[in-house]
């Protein structure tokens, strides 16, 4: 039997990024499957032109032979979509949105009303991977989330993906503090099982999101970095003692 598929998108720019470290243990917990990774930042991907030739001419086909070519091949044998991008200014960042925009080829020009009467596109091909969106953000609230989420769910009902859960970590600036997120391995690899046996659950969710300083906190170990020197050092080693204290 051939292994499931997953095409995943990383968009962070940093070679060192914690979201692509979430990506990876996602899908360790998702067990034998095949990976295709694909790194927004590393490649060619021009902005969808408009020139609707995916619609019209040829339809499913881009006009624009580019990087992105291989992903929508990838796309129509995959059983996975896992999208995982630091939250940038509220959303994604350009390069990952700019490769959201070229699956348009995946949907249809129709606009036909949804189960619930809003309009949407249908799908081109018979397919509705699972999706995942998995991101992090250096503010310490989740709610920073919320356009993101928001985002994400509506390219699942208008791309035929099935939402399949998320996993969002807020006040990632702590990554800094060696061992201090180790705790959240198993909960991600918890999620990437889940993900393969129906959706991640509400309650794995939580414990990845669950955030190691207080708010307050946050502000401080960030503050301490930006303010450099001696000051700022000695705020961000207090803040660093209490979150492994806290952590044991
Ligand atoms: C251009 C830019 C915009 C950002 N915008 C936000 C934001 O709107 N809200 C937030 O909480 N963090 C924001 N951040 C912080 C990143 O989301 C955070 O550091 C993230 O964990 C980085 O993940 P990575 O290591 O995978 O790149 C921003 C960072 C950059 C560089």
């Amino acid at each position: 039997m051939s292994k499931p598929k997953v095409v995943a998108i990383s968009g962070s720019p940093r070679a060192r990024s914690f979201t692509d470290r979430m990506l990876d243990l996602c899908v360790q917990g998702m067990g034998d499957v095949e990976l295709t990774k694909f790194y927004a930042y590393k490649m060619k991907v021009a902005p969808c032109m408009a020139c609707f030739s995916c619609w019209r001419q040829t339809p499913g086909e881009c006009a624009q032979k580019d990087d992105f070519a291989p992903v929508l091949e990838a796309y129509k044998g995959a059983q996975y979509v896992l999208v995982a991008a630091p939250l940038y200014v509220w959303g994604f960042p350009g390069p990952v949105k700019t490769m959201i925009d070229r699956f348009i080829p995946v949907i249809e020009p129709w606009m036909i009303p949804g189960e619930d009467g809003v309009t949407r596109h249908p799908r081109r091909y018979e397919l509705s991977p699972k999706a995942v969106l998995i991101s992090s953000c250096g503010f310490p609230e989740m709610k920073h989330f919320d356009l993101m989420r928001a985002h994400f769910k509506l390219m699942c009902d208008n791309s035929g993906w099935t939402w399949a859960g998320e996993i969002l970590i807020p006040g990632a600036a702590v990554y800094g503090i060696p061992g201090v997120f180790d705790f959240k391995h198993d909960a991600i690899r918890s999620a990437g099982r889940e993900l393969v046996s129906g959706v991640i659950s509400p309650e794995t969710t939580a414990e990845i999101a669950k955030n190691v300083l207080s708010a307050e906190d946050s502000r401080n170990l960030v503050n301490g970095y930006f303010e450099g020197g001696i000051k700022g050092k000695a705020k961000m080693a207090a803040v660093a003692v209490k979150a492994r204290i806290r952590r044991g």
